[in-house]
C-alpha cells in the first residue's frame, strides 16, 4: 500500500475545473515532485490534501485511512504537514516562536494544565528541540529575530524547519525554492534530502525549478489542466513530449 493514494480526484471552483479525475500514488520514503505549468492544479492538490476544501469528487487516502472523512487539524495529527506557496509564518512573532506554534498539536498537556503551569516541562522539551532543529540549520543565532525582518530565503528554512516540528511522516512543499538564488536552491535540496533521510519523512514538493526537481526527486508526476500528464524518472518526464508541449510558451527554468 502506497503511504498516500489519491484517486479520481476532480475540483471545480466555478467555472473553472482545476483537478480533472487525478490519480497517483506516493510511495513512503519516496521524495516525489508534483510540475505543471501555472495553473495546473498543482496548489489545489495540496489544499485538498489538507482538506481546505471538499472535492467534487474523488478519494485522498493515507495510510489507507479516508482523509475526506477528517477535517484540516485531523490531517495534521495524522502526520502531513506542509509550506505554503506564499509563506505561512506569523511575521511578527519571532523565528523560535514560530516553531513552537508548529507543535502545540502535539502538546499532551490540555489548555488548563497549560495554564497552571503543569505544561512546563514539555514546554522546554519542545523549546530545547526547536532550537536544535535551528542549530543544525546554521539559524541558531536568528532565533530571537522578528521573521517580518528576515530575507526571503531565510524565511523559506523557516517555515520548513516549523513544518518539521509537527514531527510529519509526509511533508507538503509548495514551491520551496521560489525566488531563491542558485546557492540557496541548492542548499534547499540539500536540507529537504536530510532532513527525508534523518527524519524518515517522505515528500511531495511542487517545483518549477526544474534544477530542484531533477536533483532530488526520485519521481515526478506532471499536471496540466488538471489532469496528469506524465509519471515517471525525472529525466524520463523531462524528455516526455506531452510535458515539453505543455510548457511552451512558459519559462522552462533549468539550471
Ligand atoms: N480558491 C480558488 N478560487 C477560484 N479559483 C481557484 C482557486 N484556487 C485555484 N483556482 C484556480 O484553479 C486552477 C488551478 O490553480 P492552482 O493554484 O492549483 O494552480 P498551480 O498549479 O498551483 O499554479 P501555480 O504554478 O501558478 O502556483 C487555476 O485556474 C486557478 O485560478
Ligand atoms: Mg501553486
Amino acid at each position: 500500500m502506497a503511504l498516500l493514494e489519491v484517486e479520481e480526484l476532480t475540483m471545480r471552483f466555478g467555472g473553472v475545473k482545476a483537478l480533472d479525475g487525478l490519480s497517483f500514488a506516493v510511495e513512503e520514503g519516496q521524495i516525489v515532485g508534483l510540475i505543471g505549468p501555472n495553473g495546473a492544479g498543482k496548489t489545489t492538490v495540496f489544499n485538498l490534501i489538507s482538506r481546505f476544501y471538499d472535492p467534487v469528487g474523488g478519494r485522498i487516502r493515507f495510510r489507507g485511512e479516508d482523509l475526506l472523512r477528517l477535517k484540516p487539524h485531523q490531517v495534521l495529527e495524522r502526520g502531513i504537514a506542509r509550506t505554503f506557496q506564499n509563506l505561512g509564518l506569523f511575521p511578527y512573532m519571532t523565528v523560535l516562536e514560530n516553531l513552537l506554534v508548529g507543535r502545540h498539536i502535539h502538546y499532551k498537556a490540555g489548555p488548563w494544565a497549560l495554564a497552571l503551569g503543569l505544561g512546563r516541562r514539555e514546554e522546554r522539551a519542545f523549546r530545547a528541540e526547536a532550537e536544535g532543529l535551528l542549530d543544525r540549520l546554521g539559524l541558531g543565532p536568528l532565533k530571537g529575530a522578528v521573521v517580518a525582518f528576515l530575507p526571503y530565503g531565510t524565511r523559506k528554512f523557516i517555515e520548513l524547519a516549523r513544518a518539521l516540528m509537527t514531527r510529519p511522516k509526509l511533508l507538503l512543499l509548495d514551491e520551496p525554492v521560489a525566488g531563491m538564488n542558485a546557492t540557496e536552491t541548492q542548499m534547499m535540496g540539500e536540507f529537504i534530502k536530510r532532513v527525508r533521510d534523518e527524519y524518515g519523512l517522505t515528500v511531495l514538493l511542487v517545483e518549477h525549478d526544474m534544477s530542484l526537481v531533477m536533483g532530488i526527486c526520485e519521481r515526478v508526476i506532471a499536471l496540466n489542466f488538471g489532469r496528469k500528464i506524465a509519471e515517471g524518472a525525472p529525466e524520463e518526464v523531462q524528455r516526455d513530449p506531452a510535458v515539453i508541449e505543455a510548457y511552451l510558451g512558459e519559462e522552462v527554468r533549468v539550471a
